[in-house]
């Protein structure tokens, strides 16, 4: 009986409640000059395996989609919806990350980083790989607004790109995920879309 539930456990990829990760608070003064970041910004696709700091991944979840003011985020939404939420995936497993308690709670506790990388390797090898993604089950994303959250993503994307050039971290957007695997692993339900994902890590030579 207890193998049993244990077998079950593992295939729905179930995590202790308890498992929460509370971040230090963001350093809003890191970095260098928005232009500096600018200038410096690009996809870059070699990683090293070594584990961003928990303070670099409080700095850079912040920058995607943390808050800057009581109600409002460093990330613009359409309607100011704030639909977008942020899947972290790391060699310890998945984690969503709670913009308001600057903290990530663990939904997964497998590597999923395989599944984000899907047919492009490269990108299982950052030690953190961060999925953007968005519930649509609100009423208001139906046409001519079904694609809303599209662009919300898009500016979550260019958040992390900027802090990551800002930071000297290594990051590419990218379109191509294996959703199917992701979704069931995570256990989203079909509202939701998995739009792009972030792997990443410090930098080596391509
Ligand atoms: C919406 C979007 C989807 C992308 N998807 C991928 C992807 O799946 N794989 C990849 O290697 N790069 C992907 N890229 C990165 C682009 O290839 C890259 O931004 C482009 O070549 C320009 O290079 P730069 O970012 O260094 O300016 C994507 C970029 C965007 C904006």
């Amino acid at each position: 009986m207890t193998f049993h539930i244990a077998i079950f456990a593992a295939a729905m990829c179930v995590a202790a409640a308890e498992d929460v990760i509370k971040l230090p608070a963001p350093d809003a003064d890191s970095g260098v000059t928005v232009t500096q970041a600018l200038k410096a910004r690009r996809s870059q696709r070699a990683f090293a395996e070594a584990e961003l700091s928990q303070a670099e991944l409080s700095g850079l979840l912040w920058a995607a989609n943390g808050f800057n003011r009581p109600d409002k985020r460093t990330n613009a939404t359409g309607m100011n919806k704030q639909t977008i939420v942020l899947y972290v995936c790391m060699k310890s497993g998945a984690y969503r990350y709670d913009a308001k308690a600057n903290a990530l709670v663990k939904v997964c506790g497998d590597d999923l980083r395989g599944a984000v990388a899907g047919h492009q390797p490269f990108a299982a090898k950052a030690p953190v790989s961060i999925v953007i993604a968005a519930d649509v089950s609100d009423p208001v994303y139906k046409a001519p607004w079904d694609t809303l959250t599209h662009y919300d993503a898009g500016i979550v994307s260019g958040n992390i790109y900027l802090y990551c050039a800002a930071n000297g971290l290594a990051t590419v957007c990218r379109g191509s995920m294996d959703r199917d695997a992701l979704k069931k692993a995570l256990r989203l339900p079909d509202t939701v879309r998995l739009h792009l994902n972030h792997p990443v890590g410090r930098p080596v030579a391509e």
